[in-house]
């Protein structure tokens, strides 16, 4: 397991744009590894490349609880999005806070897998949020910039009225 720092706000490296991941070798399998371990073991949904200090467009997202759902994205765009959604979102970046973010209730994104093939998914609700928000991080936009309130001490905790539309 090759657990990798996750950098927090304040860093610059989150508010770079990343480059286009050119290369489909030893080092990009590792890097897709490292970044769901760490995924995993922060417990969080999703993790982009600039969030372990590389500036590539790199992403992953898994919002199942068994880590049955691993999705690896290169280079990944949203081709089409669907609707709204309004819920709380953190970022593993941003820790100990939370904000009502609103976001497509549909998106489908293009991507190339860690062999380079390009890919298509169609995707809504929880992960079509965690999508959108980790492609935000590789043109270094945080969900920070976007959201419509941040959540209290006391929200965080307990239940707030945008829960309900999920
Ligand atoms: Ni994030």
């Amino acid at each position: 397991m090759g657990i990798r720092k996750i950098v927090t706000i304040g860093d610059d490296t989150l508010r770079k744009v990343c480059r286009k991941q050119e290369k489909f070798d030893l080092r990009l399998a590792v890097l897709l590894r490292d970044m769901a371990d760490t995924m995993y073991k922060a417990e969080g949904v999703g993790l982009a490349a600039p969030q372990v200090g590389i500036l590539r467009r790199v992403a992953v997202v898994d919002v199942t609880e068994d880590h049955t759902g691993l999705v690896e994205m290169v280079n990944p765009e949203i081709v089409e999005r669907e609707g709204t959604q309004t819920g709380r979102e953190g970022c593993l970046s941003v820790p100990g806070r939370q904000g009502v973010v609103t976001r497509p209730m549909k998106v489908r994104v293009r991507f190339q897998d860690r062999k380079g093939n390009w890919m298509e998914m169609e995707t809504e609700g929880f992960e079509a949020r965690a999508v959108c928000h980790e492609l935000d991080h590789l043109d270094g936009r945080m969900y920070i910039d976007v959201m419509d309130r941040e959540l209290t001490k006391e929200e965080i905790e307990g239940h707030i009225p945008e829960d309900d539309a999920q």
